[in-house]
């Protein structure tokens, strides 16, 4: 195991960059099937939205979940290639609805093509997603995805029920990046073992953990909202705040501070108009009263989680593989992006 924990960065990005290529040779040929003949601004859309930079960590985990289970072939990009497709249309709604002008460091799709555009390129990226995930891992794969994009829209809508309200709890904020995160990559992980052949204990565990990961990554994701660099998110920070989400960092310091300083917290997210301006005195609020910690704390015993639920393949023939699933469990901890 010694090996495994401590590959290192290094050796992700390395393996990283050479399947994000491979993904990205198999979306362009599977675009340039699929979009022959369609209207071209549908597909100068597509391209905008597909080929501007990412992580590409959920294609990442599909092809290491189909390794850990199996040998499987080259068709393994397109089924990554497939929650690439779904990821970018949550993404590109999600611009929408959150009126977020920057995606992946430069316009987001709504705002350099208008919302109507970027709803209908969704669409289309949704559709063409569960057709590959149907083709390449049958009716139980169509399955496990569908129900966890269901999930997804759920988690949205719980989401919008709680703006700006500071009576959120910490289980009703799980609940929401649950639904909208963490089942979304449970499921990415999970459609790799079936597409590898996995048994039902190899699914269990690859879908624990990218459960695990993915609630630990939302939590990331929160907190660099706050605390993140726009040059390196490619994301504007304070977003969260200007929409009125109040997420870990935020519902940990509530609970921790005194009375006044309750108040003074609770005060400054009211008003849609003024909350984005409140950014500096919110974050300094959610530091002296410990947000920032303890929501690090969490994501840190989240991927310990993770990593635990591969505890069933140790000693298995892909020690690259499940070493890559180790170290993107270290990524998504000390990511910046
Ligand atoms: C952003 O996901 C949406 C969340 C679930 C937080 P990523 O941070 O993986 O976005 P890209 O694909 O790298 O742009
Ligand atoms: C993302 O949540 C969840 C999705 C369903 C896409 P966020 O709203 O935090 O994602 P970012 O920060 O815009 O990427
Ligand atoms: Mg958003
Ligand atoms: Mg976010």
């Amino acid at each position: 195991m010694n090996d495994i924990k401590t590959t290192d960065a290094a050796s992700l990005r390395s393996f990283a960059g050479r399947e994000a290529a491979c993904l990205e040779e198999a979306m362009r040929g599977d675009l340039a099937e699929v979009l022959a003949g369609c209207d071209p601004f549908l597909a100068e859309i597509i391209a905008y939205a597909l080929f501007g930079g990412g992580k590409r960590i959920r294609p990442l985990l599909a092809i290491l979940s189909a390794r850990m289970c199996g040998e499987p072939d080259n068709s393994v990009y397109r089924l990554a290639a497939a929650f690439e497709y779904l990821h970018v249309a949550t993404l590109i709604h999600d611009d929408v609805i959150d009126k977020a002008a920057e995606r992946r460091g430069r316009d987001s799709v709504a705002q350099r093509f208008g919302p109507n555009a970027a709803i209908l390129a969704g669409d289309w990226l949704h559709a063409r997603s569960m057709h590959l995930v149907g083709r390449l891992a049958g009716l139980d794969g169509l399955e496990v995805f569908c129900r966890a994009t269901g999930q997804m829209v759920d988690g949205e809508f719980l989401q919008l029920r709680y703006v700006a309200d500071c009576s959120i709890t910490e289980e009703q904020y799980f609940a929401i990046i649950h639904r909208k995160t963490a089942m979304l990559i449970a499921s990415t992980c999970e459609t790799g073992a079936l597409f590898g052949g996995g048994d039902g204990p190899r699914r269990r565990a690859l879908a624990e953990y990218g459960f695990k990961l993915g609630t630990a990554f939302q939590v990331v994701d929160d907190l660099l909202d706050y605390r993140g660099e726009t040059a390196a998110t490619g994301k504007r920070t304070g977003n969260d705040l200007a929409e009125g989400k109040l997420t870990l960092p935020f519902i940990r310091a509530l609970a921790n501070a005194d009375g006044p300083e309750r108040d003074l917290l609770a005060g400054l997210i009211i008003g849609e108009s003024g909350r984005g301006r409140n950014l500096p005195a919110v974050s300094g609020l959610i530091e002296a009263n410990g947000g920032f910690t303890s929501a690090r704390r969490t994501a840190e015993k989240l991927v310990g989680e993770a990593v635990a639920a591969l505890d069933i393949f140790s000693g298995h023939s892909d020690r690259e593989s499940l070493a890559m699933l180790h170290a993107l469990a270290g990524y998504v901890l000390g990511r910046n992006k």
